[in-house]
């Protein structure tokens, strides 16, 4: 305290430019919120919704090192306050403070002490967790500690307590710290007290005793579990059986079983077996058939990939409710299971907020254990291109460095080299998760046109977008120079991702943008030469269609891809061996009309149900967007991959199912994780399993225990 104190005092003598006392944020200007190193707040009534005081310091201060809200009268630090803040250093409380809200410094990882005071009366749920270097925590009061609220704090030495009756906590307020040695400072006489209180007891345990597995939670929900007599013993397992050619899956099983079982690799005479059986499904190549008995594990599979899946059942099943616990026995039962749907894919957008893929791999492992097969990276837009191509430097020297995005002033740098990607791809391969690469055309492009300005039409210098929205500013359909560097572009592309398909954007580059080609000399010339004589607001749309046609034929013809685009309803045909994605809000029954009139496949990514970048409940993050409308768990769980078409539709142009992350204002690879589940294992089973099977009412119980085990893993 004493330490703060005179920090406090610093900062009032200093004229420091970057020492900050105001009552409200409001008061501060986005200039200087985004220089400041220290705030001090003495706001009466800090606001705590919408673009309030809290997610102004969170999102607006990219600098800010301390806090200090010891004169405000804050009764509430709000849920999400400083989510992921992982710059903040010190954080001074007000004496007035009631409540501090779920996850509102979770992974504030660059604090080192915490003083809660005597006032507060609850922590939330994951209030402090993953707070990686916390050390000393000091509560001077008896708040009531939420579940997971101190979790994961890996470098916690000490507690220090006020009161000599504990406060009360949930069992797994202190999770993660069991055995860790954590020094507890209690009043005298009350040490035994705190040795029994519910929550404070884990603090002296040693070790978690082996568990049975938890209840069947699985998800997605499988074709058919079928329960058998009796259990199997995992002290029996003694091994992995499989064939050379499953030693990829043989290496995850042993994996698992290390990290879930208490399994005996040498004495133990039970195997688990993996085997590719062609001749148990011929509708997909990912069915599978799992089966435990008390002497052993046998899954079977058509592919690598469907063994691969079993495996992922076989690791949900052995979930133990306290994810510490390693599992003891597993019940017999058999599992047939095989996906409804060939594709199911998450997408990403590092163009935005840059994602190292050092905080991706982990989320490919999270996505592959709820089946999903593919993730769709969004390369490029307005704002960024953040892929290395060789042929043109430019593109990652220049175009993958800004400050800005909307009103945060972030400095956001980074791109990906082709041998990091082909590293990352790998590492997805071994996980059945294909990388889809998408490159935008011809809009969402503006990145590559401030680099190599020769794209647009006549070759107009325009900056960086710092800005969420779309440019009226497009590739020009006239430039050869244009079908040369998407040449390039996706040939190099080509030797990076060995992916079938490649997708293309097309989004968003309607009207007002396609009017940029009205009046181009060179587009004017290329309308008459392909004889486009319209003059009803379809001609440009003729032109979109003929520099689409010219790179899809590169694309299929050259490196043997089968094209994706962002469906729009202008667009008409759709060409031959390409797959369209339905998106925009109201149009999706359109968009399944023109696949099936055109005889192509699609792709199930609607708004209302698919965008996972928008809030899912009222006032959550981002609390600040451009008017996204809430997209809840339940809805994104009542998507219906055939959106009542049926079973032709199915059969013949349903080709799966995506989930959006647009990254506008996804700040941090913790708000990425935080956007996507649980609503992606809704997405999940919405893909994967049979309608029959399908209910909101027992998803909603095995997604309570699917995202606690979830939260434990992300420690
Ligand atoms: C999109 O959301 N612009 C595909
Ligand atoms: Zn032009």
């Amino acid at each position: 305290m004493q330490k703060h104190l005179l920090l406090s005092l610093f900062l009032l003598l200093s004229e420091s430019a970057s020492a900050q006392m105001v009552g409200t944020m409001q008061e501060l200007s986005a200039e200087r919120q985004a220089v400041a190193t220290h705030i001090v707040l003495e706001g009466k009534a800090l606001s705590t919704a919408g673009n309030s005081d809290f997610r102004r310091l969170r999102d607006c201060c990219p600098r800010l090192e301390t806090i200090d809200l010891r004169r405000s009268l804050c009764r509430e630090i709000p849920s999400n306050a400083l989510f992921a803040c992982h710059r903040l250093k010190a954080l001074t409380l007000s004496d007035s403070v009631r409540l501090i809200g779920p996850r509102a410094c979770y992974a504030c990882d660059g604090l080192t002490e915490l003083v809660l005071p005597p006032t507060l009366e609850e922590v939330g749920d994951e209030a402090f967790a993953a707070c990686r270097r916390l050390r000393l925590l000091i509560v001077q009061g008896t708040p009531h500690l939420g579940d997971l609220s101190f979790a994961g704090l890996d470098s916690l030495r000490e507690i220090r307590l006020s009161s000599p009756t504990p406060p009360p906590a949930e069992a797994t307020a202190f999770w993660g710290l069991r055995g860790k040695g954590v020094k507890l400072s209690v009043p005298r006489g009350s040490e035994k007290a705190y040795r029994t209180a519910p929550g404070w007891s884990l603090l002296f345990e040693k070790k978690v005793a082996a568990q049975p597995a938890a209840l069947p939670n699985l998800i997605p929900v499988p074709t058919s579990v079928l329960p058998q007599e009796g259990c199997l013993n995992l002290k029996e397992l003694g091994g992995v059986e499989a064939n050379p050619e499953l030693a990829n899956e043989a290496d995850h099983a042993l994996r698992i079983l290390s990290e879930r079982t208490n399994f005996c690799p040498k004495r133990g005479k039970a195997r688990l077996k993996l085997q590719l059986d062609t001749t148990l499904n011929s509708r997909t190549d990912e069915a599978y058939r799992l089966e435990v008995t008390p002497s052993g594990i046998l899954i079977t599979g058509v592919s690598p990939r469907a063994v691969f899946w079993g495996l992922m059942t076989l690791s949900q099943l052995l979930e133990t409710p306290d994810a510490e616990a390693r599992c003891s026995t597993l019940p017999a039962l058999i599992v047939e299971d095989e996906p409804r749907t060939a594709l199911r894919e998450l997408m990403v957008d590092p163009a935005r907020i840059f994602i190292p893929l050092k905080e991706l791999k982990p989320f490919v492992v999270e996505m592959a254990r709820f089946k999903f097969n593919a993730l769709h990276l969004h390369l490029v837009d307005d704002q960024a291109w953040r892929m290395e191509i060789k042929t043109y430097p430019l593109l990652t020297e220049l175009g993958s460095h800004r400050v800005g995005m909307d009103d945060m002033p972030l400095e956001i740098s980074g791109y990906y080299t082709q041998e990091e990607m082909r590293d990352f791809v790998a590492f997805a391969a071994r996980h059945h998760v294909e990388v889809i690469p998408e490159i935008e055309m011809p809009g969402h492009e503006i990145a590559a046109i401030h680099c190599y300005p020769q794209l647009t039409c006549g070759a107009r210098k325009v900056p960086i977008r710092l800005t969420c929205g779309v440019s009226n500013e497009l590739l020009c359909p006239s430039e050869e120079f244009v079908y040369e560097f998407l040449g390039n572009v996706f040939r190099e592309l080509s030797e990076v991702f060995p992916s079938r398909y490649v997708h293309l954007g097309g989004d968003e580059a309607g009207n007002p943008p396609l009017n940029c080609w009205t009046h181009c000399e060179k587009c004017d010339s290329l309308r008459r030469k392909l004889g486009i004589t319209a003059t009803d607001g379809s001609e440009n749309w003729r032109l979109q269609k003929h520099l689409f046609d010219r790179v899809i034929d590169t694309l299929r013809t050259r490196h043997g891809k089968t094209p994706m685009f962002w469906y729009e309803t202008d667009f008409r045909e759709i060409p031959e061996g390409c797959v369209t994605f339905a998106w925009r809000h109201g149009l999706t029954a359109a968009a399944i009309r023109a696949a099936q009139e055109n005889g192509r496949k699609i792709m199930l990514c609607p708004g209302e149900h698919c965008y996972l970048d928008y809030p899912a409940a009222p006032g959550d993050m981002p609390e600040v967007n451009w008017g996204m409308p809430v997209t809840s768990l339940e809805q994104t769980y009542r998507l219906d991959p055939a959106w009542g078409f049926g079973e032709d539709f199915e059969k013949h142009n349903l080709m799966g199912v995506a989930g959006t992350l647009w990254s506008e204002c996804i700040s941090s690879p913790e708000r990425l994780y935080y956007m996507a589940y649980p609503r992606a294992m809704a997405l999940a089973e919405a893909g994967w399993s049979i309608p029959a099977n399908r209910s909101w009412e027992s998803f909603r119980e095995r997604v309570r225990h699917q995202m606690r085990q979830h939260r434990l893993r992300r420690f």
